[in-house]
């Protein structure tokens, strides 16, 4: 399955295959021409899946080499990318080597920003590995590394050439990973497609056994609703911030807690709980909404308590939001499920947000 984000001459496609990366090498040479390619994934993805990309470029023409960055999400820093960029540049890399970022979010946006940034920029392809990146970080261009100020502060908008998900390899994740990964599945549906809702709600045990047809429907259901809204507003200046649903609060919990501490996708999720509470409770929004949503989380196994964070920690987390503006913060109130609208809420109401938390 192959769908499109319609961004112009930027128009990209998705693979959604149903294998694992037989088929990367010749969806690559369908967009860019024959020659080194620089494949970057960190110790733990590479040994599952570097051979198989290889020998799939390989056959398709390119010369890959590859370039190693540690794992996890401390790792996400300005010393990773700039050590990255070395390691390119050391290899000769040139304009039109195409940087090909095999893995997770964390490899995903510190290799898109050294495909931004090195020689002004070269062509960039992601190849996702968790569930999290194929249903969310791999598309709509967002690429960068944390500061210790805060999450993702440092990087640029930057469009990929394709994005290639070989479904099987959502096969060797952990179990954890995958209820990280729903955190977005869940978020993409409450959004804009209540049937993907509902297979959360309808099919938890197909879901946590991986059985292919529903990951299938997961993984396309969520790429076409953020194609949807990336290609209406690729760098947020409006609707996009839709997307941000339960980031509020889940980035301050995780930038509160310290990156790495709880899964991105966990927090999102305790986040989109809060927020749709203050929702029915300041906004009159459909109360059914916080009902399903817990009902949904638990069946996937999914965490909906926040774990105990020094209050005043939170506090701090939160009004460092690099999305504030003014004292204001556009901000997506989930009205029912499947229909949200952009609000611009005062940086008080999102401490009227923290106190939905449960603990
Ligand atoms: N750019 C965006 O639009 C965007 C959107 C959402 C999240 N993000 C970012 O994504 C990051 C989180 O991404 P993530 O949840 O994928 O985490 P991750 O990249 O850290 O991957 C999780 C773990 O799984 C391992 N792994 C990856 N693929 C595997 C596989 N197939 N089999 C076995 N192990 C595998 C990784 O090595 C890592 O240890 C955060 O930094 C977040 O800020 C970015």
């Amino acid at each position: 399955m192959v769908l499109t984000v319609e961004l112009g001459e930027r128009a990209y496609p998705i693979h959604v295959a149903d294998g694992g990366l037989e088929g990367l090498g010749a969806a690559v040479a369908a967009l860019l021409p024959p020659g080194r390619a620089a494949l970057v994934t960190n110790p733990v993805v590479g040994a599952l899946y570097l051979d198989a990309a290889m020998d799939s470029l390989t056959a398709a023409g390119f010369e890959p080499f590859s370039v190693m960055i540690p794992d996890g999400e401390a790792y996400k820093t300005v010393d990773t990318w700039h050590a990255l960029i070395e390691s390119l540049l050391a290899a000769r890399m040139t304009r039109s080597t195409p940087i090909i970022a095999l893995g997770g979010g964390v490899t995903g946006d510190i290799a898109g920003f050294a495909a931004a940034s090195v020689m002004r920029g070269c062509p960039l392809v992601q190849v996702p590995t968790t569930l999290l990146s194929m249903v969310d970080s791999s598309v709509g261009g967002k690429t960068g590394v944390n500061s210790p100020r805060g999450k993702n502060l440092i990087g640029a908008f930057y469009q990929p050439r394709l994005v290639y998900a070989g479904l099987q390899t959502l096969t060797t994740l952990d179990i954890a990973e995958i209820r990280s990964g729903l955190g977005e599945v869940i978020k993409h549906g409450l959004l804009q497609d209540p049937a993907l809702f509902a297979l959360c709600e309808e099919r938890p045990e197909d879901i946590l056994a991986l059985s292919p047809d529903v990951m299938r429907a997961l993984v396309v259901g969520c790429c076409r609703v953020k194609a949807d809204v990336v290609a209406q507003d690729e760098r947020e200046g409006g609707i996009r911030a839709i997307l941000n649903l339960g980031h509020t609060v889940g980035h301050a919990i995780e930038n509160a807690l310290g990156y790495g501490e709880m899964r991105h996708g966990e927090c999102v999720g305790i986040g989109m709980l809060a927020e749709a509470r203050w929702a029915v409770e300041e906004r009159g929004c459909d109360s059914e909404v916080p009902v399903r949503l817990r009902a949904c989380m638990e069946r996937l196994q999914m965490p909906t308590r926040a774990p105990t964070i020094d209050h005043d920690q939170l506090i701090t987390a939160a009004r460092a939001d690099k999305k504030l503006s003014r004292g204001t913060l556009s901000t997506a109130i989930l009205e029912t499920i499947g229909r949200v609208r952009l609000e611009r809420i005062p940086s008080g109401e999102i401490l009227s947000m923290m106190a939905r938390l449960e603990f």
